[in-house]
């Protein structure tokens, strides 16, 4: 199958990209600006027809959280106008989208995992955008699959994993960790790995035209962001690479410019229902990236 990524640079897209790369079956076509910028129709007519893509992963957006509440129309100009864009431009070739979002466009209030057909409430201009473009897409392409998920990581790039890294390195004293927000800590390789299945299946002649929609995908089980760096942790210790000392805080003692949902959690019961397709656990994501990453210091 012929993919194109859009948001090439970005940490969901060079996942991909390095899982295609070991799929045969797959020809992915990783763009990023300039050659393909969501804001510029004429990029995104070029990046199609010189591709002629089975199926599109819209991976490109604005997704700096506090500093989208400075900028809104930047926000919205990616988030909204660039996702309707494309899929409006897959929709005129009638080629399916998978297009990401996220967990901000809830408040963070229900005690359970969040299902799909719970009221979005976003609190945040990032949220409020990103649920106004799952809104654009599902209006400019009936052949979409809207993914939400949250708190991805990997072994390299900019996320809560090498940000652990990088302070155990370079602080002394223990790290304040905010320990009163719960989410699915997911990595990036095994979420990547996720999509491509899925996109096989969407592409798969038995599939239909059921399964377009809106789904949950994040890994099993949920933590905190405390736990979940206690686990980086543990798992480096065995791994005799790094000693990390932690230290619970709350979140009103951790500002940021915007509010951060306390409930991050995903139900991802319709998702695997419908495609039969699963992540690991996600500690099991954790012993892979300190795998991945010990094995990259090694070289
Ligand atoms: N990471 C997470 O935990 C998480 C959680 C939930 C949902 N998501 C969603 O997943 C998607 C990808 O997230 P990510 O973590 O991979 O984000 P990321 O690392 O910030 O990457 C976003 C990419 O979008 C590109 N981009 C920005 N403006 C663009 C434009 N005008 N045209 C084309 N590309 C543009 C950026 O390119 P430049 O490098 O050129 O700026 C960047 O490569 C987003 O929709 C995000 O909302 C992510």
């Amino acid at each position: 199958m012929r993919l194109i990524i859009s948001g090439w640079h970005g940490q969901i897209a060079r996942a991909l990209a390095d899982v295609a790369l070991s799929s045969p079956d797959v020809e992915a076509f990783a763009l990023g600006r300039p050659a393909l910028d969501v804001r510029d129709p004429r990029s995104v007519e070029r990046a199609f027809s010189d591709v002629n893509p089975d199926l599109v992963i819209n991976t490109a957006a604005y997704t700096a959280v506090d500093k989208a509440e400075a900028e809104p129309d930047l926000a919205f100009l990616l988030n909204r106008d660039g996702a309707r864009r494309f899929a409006e431009a897959a929709a005129r070739r009638n080629v399916p989208i998978i297009h990401l979002s996220t967990h901000y466009v809830f408040d963070g209030m229900k005690s359970a995992p969040y299902v799909e057909t719970d009221e979005p409430r976003p609190t945040t201009i990032y949220g409020q955008s990103k649920l106004e473009g799952e809104e654009a897409v599902r209006q400019a392409n009936p052949q979409h699959v809207i993914v939400r998920t949250g708190w991805i990581y990997s072994a390299t790039g900019r996320n809560f994993f090498t940000r652990i890294l990088d302070l155990a390195t370079t602080t002394e004293g223990p790290l304040d960790v905010v320990d009163d927000q719960r989410g699915n800590p997911t990595y990036a390789p095994h979420f990547a790995t996720l999509l491509l299945d899925l996109a096989r299946r969407l592409l798969s002649e038995s599939h239909g035209t059921k399964g377009w929609g809106i789904y949950h995908v994040a890994a099993p089980g949920n933590t905190t962001w405390y736990e979940f760096a206690k686990e980086i942790g543990e798992n480096l210790e065995s791994a005799k690479k790094l000693s990390i000392r932690l230290n619970p805080i709350s979140t009103a003692q951790y500002t940021t410019l915007a509010r951060r949902p306390p409930n991050c959690t995903f139900d991802c019961t319709k998702f695997d229902d419908t495609f039969s397709l699963r992540l690991p656990l996600w500690q099991e994501g954790v012993r892979e990236c300190v795998n991945s990453w010990n094995k990259a210091t090694e070289r």
